[in-house]
């Protein structure tokens, strides 16, 4: 567990991409398939073992995430609200969270990304106690075009970070979770807005890469990264945590498994979590894995 990092959910911006459907909610609040969006990356934070977490949303979500997560006490994390007026772009995050990362280093992650795989909590751990530079993610995938890439020499060293290349040189596109050491606040504070007046995310790495502290971690081919910003995308990932959680009985991105399985809470702390969702598969999953965990341990 790394105390030290604190991390930042954002889960603002306008979602218009997902437009009737974020009239009147916003995205991250949406179901991909039996739990909101925005447990998904959020317990991708408490698998790098960050607890202490600030979540940034529009004025007029924030209620709506207080009512969803709480102060996080009860999955053994403490949360901290943040509102973002406008959406400005992603590196606002840093100036909007200030306060609570001032002296810390910082993981970052949106609001809309899932990942999924194995071996990939322990490369985001690793990446949580790096103490210096910044680390970000690459995943290779089809269609770059539509996403931020980054170029890699043979040795797998950073060489050129591309918003949306027209023509892709790399199939490397980067996921939406970053770490950054205490650096990352000064780096953030000096932003200019670009172009489309945002405040962008691939300058802050890209401060990183010039002063060689940008370290690239490769996705294995047995992860999965999706986003889930459109109707499509928003579909097929319902259909990914269907398929999986069907076929093997277990469940991607429950916070309460996630926090007893990292040592955040105890067994009678799960049942409880398991009663208070009893009319659920979701509540009856965890009862089982209470359960389990008791029989396992006869000494509980
Ligand atoms: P985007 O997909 O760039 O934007 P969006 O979510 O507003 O959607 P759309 O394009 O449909 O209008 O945002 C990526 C993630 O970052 C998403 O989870 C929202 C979040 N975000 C903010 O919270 N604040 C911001 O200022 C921006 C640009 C994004």
């Amino acid at each position: 567990m790394n105390t030290s990092v604190k991390g930042i959910l954002l889960a603002g911006g306008s979602g218009t991409r997902l437009h009737p459907l974020t009239q009147a909610v916003n995205k991250h609040l949406l179901a991909v398939y039996d739990k909101p969006m925005i447990y998904y990356p959020l317990t991708a934070l408490m698998l790098a073992g960050v607890r202490d977490i600030t979540l940034i949303s529009t004025p007029d979500a924030l209620p709506q995430f207080r009512q969803v997560l709480g102060d996080g006490s009860r999955w053994g994390l403490t949360l901290t609200y943040r509102p973002q007026a406008r959406p400005e772009g992603i590196a606002q995050a840093f100036r909007i969270a200030e306060e609570d990362i001032a002296g810390h280093r910082v993981a970052l992650m949106l609001g809309d990304n899932i990942l999924y795989g194995s071996g990939l909590p322990k490369q985001m751990r690793l990446a949580a106690e790096r103490v210096e530079g910044a680390t970000i993610f690459a995943y290779r995938v089809a269609n770059p075009e539509r996403f931020g890439v980054v170029t890699l020499d043979r040795a797998g060293q950073p060489l050129e970070l591309v918003e949306k290349p027209q023509n892709p040189v790399s199939h490397w596109a980067v996921p939406g979770l970053y770490f950054y050491d205490q650096k990352v606040l000064e780096i953030a504070a000096a932003l200019k807005p670009s172009a489309r007046g945002e405040l962008e995310i691939t300058d802050v790495n890209r401060v990183y890469l010039e002063r060689g502290q940008l370290r690239v971690e490769l996705m294995g081919r047995g992860c999965a990264w999706l986003d889930s910003g459109t109707a499509e995308s928003l579909f097929e990932a319902t259909q990914f945590v269907r398929v999986f959680e069907e076929r093997t009985g277990l469940k991607i991105a429950s916070p309460e498994e996630v926090a007893y399985r990292m040592g955040y809470i105890a067994l009678d702390q799960l049942r409880e979590l398991a009663r208070a969702q009893s009319k659920s598969s979701y509540g009856a999953y965890l009862a089982q894995l209470a359960q389990a965990e008791g029989e396992f341990n006869p000494a509980l």
